[in-house]
């Protein structure tokens, strides 16, 4: 049975705008979840301030108190468990996971990227996309596994780069898909729509238009 409401547990390190986002898109009531708890891996940051703010319940959990990477995501599983979260979502979350948080949350894990994976890995993926003069970039919702950037992806969304782009105009283009494509992708898992085979995410009773294409610059005549 696929419960109304899933509960988010969400994983931060900063400014948290997409964690605003999904709080935005359950306001509207367009993502069906609760924000069950937001943990930063450190201290004072925009987001935990956000969460403050508004009341959701937050912690930091910085891991320079833990002897390991292993004993740090033992103590996020317990509060995740606690907290009785369905999913965590990583939002702007800067470290990697290991096989501790990845076994406990089994599929159950996601991350916002800002770049058409697999293109553009790891750290300013938008400079990288810029320096490599590719004309379209994007970002792309996967589920998290070992491999950084690198498990399989949900959903995607491209956006043009322009000669005179900048990594600022850049990756506040992409932001701003990223503010539209989390909230649904969560929505999905929340509808219990999406299957994973091996790399494959199948999304149920999903609209596909053929037609669509994006090109830049533009092909005409
Ligand atoms: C976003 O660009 C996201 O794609 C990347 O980290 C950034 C986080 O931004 N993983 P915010 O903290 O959600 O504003």
């Amino acid at each position: 049975m696929v419960k109304e409401r899933i509960g988010l547990g969400i994983l931060v390190s900063g400014r948290g705008s997409n964690f605003q986002a999904i709080l935005d898109a359950i306001g509207k009531g367009s993502l069906l979840a609760n924000v069950n708890v937001v943990i930063s891996d450190r201290p004072e940051v925009e987001a935990l301030e956000r969460a403050k703010k508004l009341n959701v319940q937050n912690v930091c959990v910085e891991a320079s108190s833990f002897g390991s990477r292993e004993a740090h995501e033992r103590a996020l599983v317990k509060i995740l468990e606690s907290s009785h979260v369905d999913l965590v979502v990583l939002a702007g979350y800067r470290r990697l996971l290991s096989t501790v948080l990845i076994q406990a949350f089994k599929n159950r894990i996601i991350n916002i990227h800002p770049s058409i994976l697999p293109a553009f890995r790891g750290l300013k993926a938008q400079k990288q996309a810029l320096d490599y003069g590719v004309r379209i970039s994007g970002c792309t919702v996967h589920l998290v596994e070992e491999e950084m950037d690198g498990g399989p992806i949900i959903v995607q969304a491209a956006v043009p780069v322009f000669p005179d782009d900048t990594e600022e105009s850049l990756s506040s283009r992409i932001l701003d898909q990223e503010h539209r494509i989390y909230p649904l992708a969560i929505q999905w898992f929340a509808e219990g729509r999406i299957n994973v085979e091996g790399r494959q995410v199948f999304v149920q009773d999903f609209s596909h238009q053929k037609e669509m294409t994006l090109a830049n610059p533009l092909t005409c005549g």
